[in-house]
């Protein structure tokens, strides 16, 4: 049995009645840490979770500010990446639970803490990644996960709370479970389990429309990274949120879709991500004219892995590194700008330019300038096709092939 623990903390109800209950039902202490990644726009008000985590009976509370840590070495990586899990969701939470584990582990060591434990239920992905990370960084810390096993209802914990003289705030009917971060926001439960129903629009945050006016903006990249919006040179936090902002307020960045979690359940999920969509759709525009065609085709395959790994859990893994390792080479020259253009309701790249982009103009025009050399067409044509020419003469055309009748 552990002794001393530090709890994934976030200052809402769940995570105040586990700081209690870990006391009371496995005579643990507990360390409350709470990372701000970015949630609610970063307005983490420190001073209130120290309030709470402490009335809840915590020891101590940790607040950590890791939003420039998470955007470097989390976000900026699975932006290299292009990462999009099957295809479209960002990964906003399954990025964050990864650096939420760094500092869970070394405030681990700091207070010498024997175990961690996070706020998850035994049905979703983030309890995968919190004990997947925990096992693959500190495999000597114990994972405690008081939410999978006390059995209590949303009422049960109110009425804990209100016993227990933990202040939880308005407890107006909590009907979504929602987790965001500088990447995204997810938003789950209520009527959206329900895939036909459409989400209601009060479910939106960051996606609200009150842009009217067209705009363009311009992100420019360096190595991959992101480093301007319309010239300007921000750091990444600020570059961020101004995309997310600006990409946001024109209604755009929202996914609605049902995705495979890594316990076997389909489940409906919104998103809003008009950050991480725009860096993405932004940072995959400058690839395809810095990129030669054999390395883009590989990475694109290599995305759909490297995606697959961050969303079940397989942060700290050597597959994630070495896929990692290959990426990084992959941006040596994706240096340039994007210019997405926005209207109401909708964000498209229109221009894309690179001092080392393959995108030969003497090769591509059909005008005057022309420099292709059209003769050499010929033969390459007739070699390329001689293998179904051959084929088709002696076994037939496909449209001859048995079974076609
Ligand atoms: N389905 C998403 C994922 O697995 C979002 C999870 C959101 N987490 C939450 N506790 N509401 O990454």
């Amino acid at each position: 049995m552990p002794k001393r623990v530090v709890l994934a903390y976030s200052g809402g109800l769940d995570t105040s009645v586990a700081v209690r209950w870990m006391i009371d039902n496995l005579g643990v202490e507990v360390v409350a840490l709470a990372v701000n990644v970015g949630q609610d726009g970063g307005t983490l008000d420190e001073d209130a979770i120290r309030i709470r985590a402490e009335a809840a009976g915590a020891t101590d509370c940790v607040v950590v500010d890791a939003r420039e840590e998470f955007a470097r070495d989390f976000l900026v990586p699975a932006l290299k990446a292009n990462a999009l899990y099957e295809g479209r969701y960002p990964l906003v939470s399954a990025l964050s639970r990864p650096v939420i584990v760094k500092h869970l582990v070394r405030t681990a060591r700091e207070f010498g803490a024997d175990a961690v434990a996070h706020g998850c239920t035994g049905k979703g992905n983030d309890q995968v990644r919190f004990e997947v990370s925990t096992r693959a960084i500190a495999p000597d810390l114990e994972v405690v996960a008081p939410v999978r096993s006390w059995g209590l209802t949303r009422e049960d914990c109110i009425l804990y709370a209100y016993d227990h003289g933990i202040p939880i705030g308005a407890t107006k009917e909590k009907v979504y479970s929602i987790d965001d971060n500088l990447w995204g926001r997810a938003i789950e439960c209520g009527e959206m389990e329900d895939p036909w129903t459409v989400p209601p629009s009060t479910v939106w945050s960051l996606t609200r429309q009150t842009a009217t006016e067209a705009r363009d903006l311009v992100i420019g990249f360096e190595r991959g990274v992101p480093v301007t919006v319309d010239g300007e040179a921000l750091g990444l936090v600020e570059l961020i949120t101004t995309v997310g902002a600006v990409v946001g307020s024109y209604g755009c960045g929202r996914l609605d879709m049902v995705e495979n979690r890594r316990v076997g359940i389909k489940s409906r999920e919104t998103y809003e991500c008009p950050s991480g969509l725009a860096l993405i759709a932004a940072h995959r525009d400058l690839e395809s004219i810095t990129h030669e065609r054999d390395l883009a085709r590989e990475k694109q395959r290599l995305e759909i892995r490297y995606a697959e790994l961050v969303y079940d859990g397989l942060w700290f893994s050597p597959l994630r590194q070495a896929l990692d390792a290959f990426v990084e080479e992959s941006q040596r020259f994706v240096t340039g700008e994007v210019r997405l253009h926005l209207e109401p309701g909708s964000c498209q790249v229109t221009g894309r330019r690179s001092d080392y982009s393959l995108y030969d103009y003497s090769l591509a025009t059909y005008d005057a300038a022309d420099a292709f050399r059209h003769e050499d067409s010929a033969g390459f044509v007739r070699l390329w096709g001689l293998g179904l020419e051959t084929w088709a003469a002696r076994q037939g055309s496909p449209a001859a092939a048995p079974g076609d009748g």
